[in-house]
C-alpha cells in the first residue's frame, strides 16, 4: 500500500502531480476555509504525513492519536501552532519553510512600514471615494522613513533581509535578539541594542521574532508607553507578540503614532476589532510571504521534505533536529 498523504487545504493540481505517482495524496478541497478538526483528527489518524497550514492546531491530542505519522510539513517557517515536543518523543519529524521566503516577507514588512508612515492605503482609498477636492500643503501628510531609525526585534532571517532595504533608506538600524550577530553588524552596519534602548530610541520598532514564551505578549502598555510619540510599530511575526488592547489604547491615546500590523492575536480578525476602527492602522490579512513565486517554491519545498522523510532521508528543513524517526 502506498504511504498516504494529507493535505490540509487545497493546493494547486500541478504542484501535486509529481507525488501522486509515489504516493497516496488527498487534499481539504476548500481554498479558503479550514479542514474542520475533526476531519484534520480523522486524516491524521490514518496519514503517514502530514502537510498542514498555520492555522491547523497540531497538537498533543492529535499527534498521540497519529499512529502512522511519521512528517508534519508545515507552509510556514513559523512552527508555534504545532507541539514540537510531542512530536519528537514520537518520533515525528516537523518540517518548515525558512529561507525560500525570506526576501518575499522582508519585502512586504518593509511595504508596510512605508505604508503606514506614508498613508497610503488611507491616500488610495481617499482618491477612489473621489474625497480629493483639491492639492493641499499638508494633505495625507505622514511621516519621513529616510534617515530615521529602525529598531528590528528579532534579527533573524527576515530581520536581516529587513535590514538591507533599511540601508538603502539610509536608516540608522538597531537591533535586539537574545544573542548578538557580530557578523552581520559588520555587514549590515547595524547596531546590538538591549531591547530597552531599542523601543525609547526607534522611530520605527519592527517585530520579526518566531512565537515562543518569552516573546508572547512581549509588546505591552509599559513599552508602548516607552517609545516616542512619532513612533511606529510594525508586526510581522506573529499576533500574540502583542497585548492588542495595549497596543489600541496607545494608539488612542497618542503614546506611539501609528501601525502596520499582519498577523493578529486570533485570525481572521475581524471589522468590528477596536484596532480596525483607527485610521492609523494599516491592517493586512497575513500575507508576509505571500507572492505566486514563494508560495509555489514553499509548497514544493514541503512536499520534498515529505518525500525525504517516508524514504527515510533526512529533509532539507528539519525543524526538531534531535528527531530520531520512528519504527512506524
Ligand atoms: P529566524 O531566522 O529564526 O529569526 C528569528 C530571530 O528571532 C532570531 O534571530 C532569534 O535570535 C530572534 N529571537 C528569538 N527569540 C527572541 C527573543 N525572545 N527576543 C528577541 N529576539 C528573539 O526566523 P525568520 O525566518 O527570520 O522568521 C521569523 C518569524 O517571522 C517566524 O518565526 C514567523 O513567526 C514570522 N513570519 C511571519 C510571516 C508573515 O507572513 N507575516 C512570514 C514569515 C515569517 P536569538 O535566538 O538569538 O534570540
Ligand atoms: C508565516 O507567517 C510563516 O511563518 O511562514
Ligand atoms: C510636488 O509634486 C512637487 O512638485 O513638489
Amino acid at each position: 500500500m502506498k504511504p498516504y498523504i494529507f493535505i490540509t487545504r487545497k493546493l494547486p493540481d500541478d504542484v501535486l502531480s509529481k507525488i501522486q505517482e509515489t504516493y497516496e495524496v488527498s487534499m481539504w478541497d476548500k481554498e479558503d476555509i479550514p479542514v474542520p478538526r475533526e476531519i484534520l483528527l480523522k486524516e491524521a489518524s490514518q496519514a503517514d504525513a502530514l502537510l498542514t497550514m498555520l492555522s491547523d492546531s497540531i497538537d498533543r491530542d492529535l499527534l498521540t492519536s497519529a499512529k502512522k505519522l511519521k512528517v508534519v510539513a508545515n507552509l510556514a517557517v513559523g512552527f508555534d501552532n504545532i507541539d514540537i515536543q510531542t512530536a519528537t518523543e514520537l518520533g515525528i519529524a516537523v518540517c518548515n519553510t525558512p529561507d525560500v521566503l525570506t526576501d518575499t516577507t522582508a519585502d512586504l514588512t518593509f511595504s508596510l512600514l512605508l505604508a503606514t508612515a506614508r498613508r497610503i492605503v488611507e491616500a488610495a482609498e481617499f482618491v477612489k471615494n473621489d474625497q480629493w477636492k483639491s492639492w493641499s500643503p499638508l494633505l495625507l501628510a505622514g511621516h519621513d522613513v529616510h534617515h530615521k531609525t529602525i529598531g528590528i526585534v528579532g534579527m533573524g532571517k527576515i530581520g536581516e533581509a529587513v535590514a538591507k532595504r533599511a540601508t538603502g533608506f539610509e536608516m540608522d538600524i538597531l537591533y535586539n535578539n537574545r544573542t548578538r550577530k557580530l557578523e552581520a553588524e559588520e555587514r549590515l552596519g547595524v547596531q546590538y541594542t538591549p531591547f530597552e534602548d531599542l523601543i525609547k530610541k526607534s522611530d520605527f520598532i519592527v517585530c520579526l521574532t518566531p512565537l515562543t514564551k518569552e516573546t508572547k505578549n512581549l509588546f505591552t502598555r509599559e513599552v508602548f508607553q516607552q517609545m516616542k510619540p512619532s513612533a511606529i510599530f510594525v508586526n510581522a511575526a506573529r499576533g500574540p507578540v502583542v497585548n492588542e488592547q495595549d497596543l489600541y489604547e496607545a494608539l488612542v491615546n497618542g503614546q506611539i503614532a501609528g501601525a502596520g500590523l499582519d498577523v493578529f492575536e486570533v485570525e481572521p480578525i475581524r471589522s468590528s476589532h477596536p484596532l480596525l476602527t483607527l485610521s492609523n492602522v494599516v491592517a493586512l490579512p497575513h500575507i508576509g510571504s505571500s507572492s505566486v513565486e514563494t508560495r509555489m517554491t514553499m509548497m514544493k519545498l514541503c512536499l520534498d521534505n515529505i518525500s525525504a522523510v517516508l524514504e527515510r532521508k533526512t529533509p532539507k528543513t528539519l525543524v526538531n533536529k534531535d528527531w530520531q524517526a520512528a519504527i512506524r
